[in-house]
């Protein structure tokens, strides 16, 4: 074994002391468990609760993702916002599957998202451009707001013991089903 691989697998995983996740207390709407983790992100005051990673698929169909900030969560879905003359952009103008990966290192908790991402309309995203900090008041036409509406949502609380526990919800014939996740999770 490599120095580097002895040390990447001497590094600390899970601590203890985890907040457990209940499956027999599962809401029917997924976000609303979502929302309660973000919360519970925020108020730990970790930098950045709201960053997750966000995939797209390149033309060739090869997966890849970036870091982006939610700015919102609504009927319409997760919003992200970026230029519309953007890389990730363009990948969506192609392909509107994506997904985003959210992980929260303090709590040990990750939550994988799936759907299909649709363009909001102008009002909405020069109100996200002119409320950023760099704002000088003028609007930006390149500024896009993006939704992706979920159509599958994981949810992982990592344990000490590795045992980590998981459930998917999958959206089908209008509405979600839930269960636990059983496959070996690493
Ligand atoms: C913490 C963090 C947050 C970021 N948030 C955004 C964001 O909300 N919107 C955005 O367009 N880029 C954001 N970026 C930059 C993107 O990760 C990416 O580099 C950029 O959008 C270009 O991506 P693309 O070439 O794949 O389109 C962020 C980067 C970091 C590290």
């Amino acid at each position: 074994m490599s120095d580097l691989a002895a040390r990447l697998r001497a590094l600390p995983a899970f601590p203890e002391d985890m907040p457990d996740l209940d499956l027999e207390q599962l809401p029917a709407d997924p976000t609303e468990l979502f929302l309660s983790w973000l919360e519970d992100a925020i108020d730990s005051g970790a930098r950045q609760p709201h960053a997750m990673t966000f995939q797209t698929v390149m033309a060739d169909g090869a997966p890849v993702g970036r870091t982006l900030i939610l700015k919102d969560l609504d009927e319409h879905g997760f919003h992200v916002s970026t230029r519309n003359t953007s890389r990730k952009a363009h990948q969506l103008e192609g392909n509107p599957r994506a997904a985003m990966t959210f992980f929260w290192r303090e709590s040990g908790r990750q939550v994988q998202i799936t759907g299909v991402v649709h363009a909001l309309g102008e009002d909405v995203s020069q109100a996200d451009w002119l409320t950023r900090p760099t704002s000088d008041g003028t609007p930006n036409p390149e500024w896009q707001v993006y939704a992706l509406q979920p159509t599958w949502i994981e949810f992982t609380q990592s344990r000490h013991d590795r045992n980590h526990k998981r459930v998917g919800y999958l959206f089908e014939d209008g509405r979600w089903h839930h269960g636990q996740v059983t496959t070996p999770a690493g």
